[in-house]
């Protein structure tokens, strides 16, 4: 085949402009099926790479003598410019298309309630020391507490408790291997059966100052379990030391506390009973809650309510903290939170305070 000046004879077929429209649109319909920018640069690298659908022929054009050169090579560089265009035109829309999609993937709407994160609340046995705790600072009382591990002296001997006092065995106790605390009473340790050791602690850090005024809430252990008796339950104990301090005040006290806790109605009564570190000693009962002393199943149809133990602290028990029992005198009582709380809220076994179940507590 001879190429003279002239070239090739016979025209080839990139001079042929439907040659260049079949590649053109061949490189078009790529281009338009492209669904992502990795399909549009595949499109672009098959048309116009180095060895491109296009890039090819466009290459071969330069064996054709100056005159056709340009005729072809203005039909092939206007193919190229069309997929050019067309290229960056679909890679334009793909972009927008994306931005499109994440924008509303990742939408807020603003006007939508939000989620609540899950919130605690306080213990219902929480509640009710809380509420007896104001009541009680109200009334001038300071709070205090006192080791749950404690000496035999604290929890029985300096409460007129002696260890052959009958009173001991009502006192199931768990005792524990431990040492008295450094500078303290000789003897055995055990988990405080009630929290009036914290009145000998509290006395004796006083040195003797007046008034005492204070209450003490906290845990207490005894070996018992039942629907109304748990091994570990709370109490708070108050007591108040003065000059001429008297039964009378103690009812004063504690008809405010009911009332306080369980509404204005509530009634106060004091029935004669025993404890050792109290000469004389009451029990005290409120008016029923719930019948307002009708009668009811709570209070077994009396309208009274046993609520907690009291009564003029002994001499013993003075002394015993360094106080003159013919200089002053002093109430104390000893409340059981948990009944308080079992009655306030219906609560039928002391047992669900200590068992933690969601279901429960959750209704608080
Ligand atoms: N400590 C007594 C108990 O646990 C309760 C008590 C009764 C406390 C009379 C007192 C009191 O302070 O005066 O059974």
């Amino acid at each position: 085949m001879g190429t003279g000046p002239g070239g090739p004879a016979e025209p080839l077929e990139v001079e042929d402009a439907a040659f260049w429209q079949g590649r053109m649109a061949a490189a078009l319909a790529d281009v338009a099926g492209a669904q992502s920018p990795e399909d549009l640069e595949a499109a672009r690298v098959r048309h116009l790479g180095r060895h491109g659908e296009l890039s090819l022929p466009l290459r071969s054009l330069g064996r054709l003598p100056e005159e056709r050169r340009r005729a072809a090579g203005a039909l092939g560089n206007g193919a190229r410019g069309r997929l050019e265009a067309a290229l960056a035109e679909r890679g334009g829309a793909l972009a927008a298309a994306e931005l499109e999609r994440r924008l509303r993937a990742e939408v807020i709407d603003v006007t939508l309630p939000g989620r609540r994160p899950a919130l605690g609340h306080a213990h219902p046995l929480a509640t009710v020391r809380r509420d007896m705790e104001a009541i009680f600072a109200g009334l001038g009382f300071v709070v205090a507490d006192g080791p749950e591990v404690e000496s035999e002296w604290y929890n029985f001997e300096a409460l007129n408790m002696p260890a052959d006092h009958p009173a001991r065995e009502m006192h199931d106790s768990f005792y524990v291997q431990a040492e008295p605390r450094p500078g303290e009473p000789p003897g055995r340790m055990l988990l405080r059966t009630h929290t009036s050791p914290v009145q000998m602690r509290y006395m004796l850090a006083r040195q003797g100052a007046l008034p005492v005024r204070v209450i003490a809430p906290g845990r207490v252990y005894r070996r018992d379990d039942d629907a109304t008796h748990s091994p570990v339950f709370h109490q708070v104990e108050g007591l108040l030391v003065d000059r001429g301090v008297s039964l009378a005040h103690l009812r004063g006290v504690l008809t405010e506390f009911a009332r306080q806790l369980y509404g204005p109605g509530t009634a106060l009564r004091l029935r004669p009973s025993y404890f050792p570190f109290t000469e004389p000693s009451v029990e005290a009962d409120f008016s029923c809650i719930f019948c307002r002393g009708a009668g009811c199943r709570t209070c077994k149809g009396s309208g009274w309510i046993e609520i907690l133990g009291a009564g003029m602290v002994h001499p013993r028990v003075l002394r015993a903290g360094g106080y003159d029992p013919e200089e002053v005198s002093g109430f104390a009582f000893g409340i059981g939170i948990d009944r308080v709380a079992m009655l306030r809220y219906g609560i039928p076994d002391m047992r669900l305070l200590f068992e933690g179940d969601l279901r429960f507590l959750q209704q608080f």
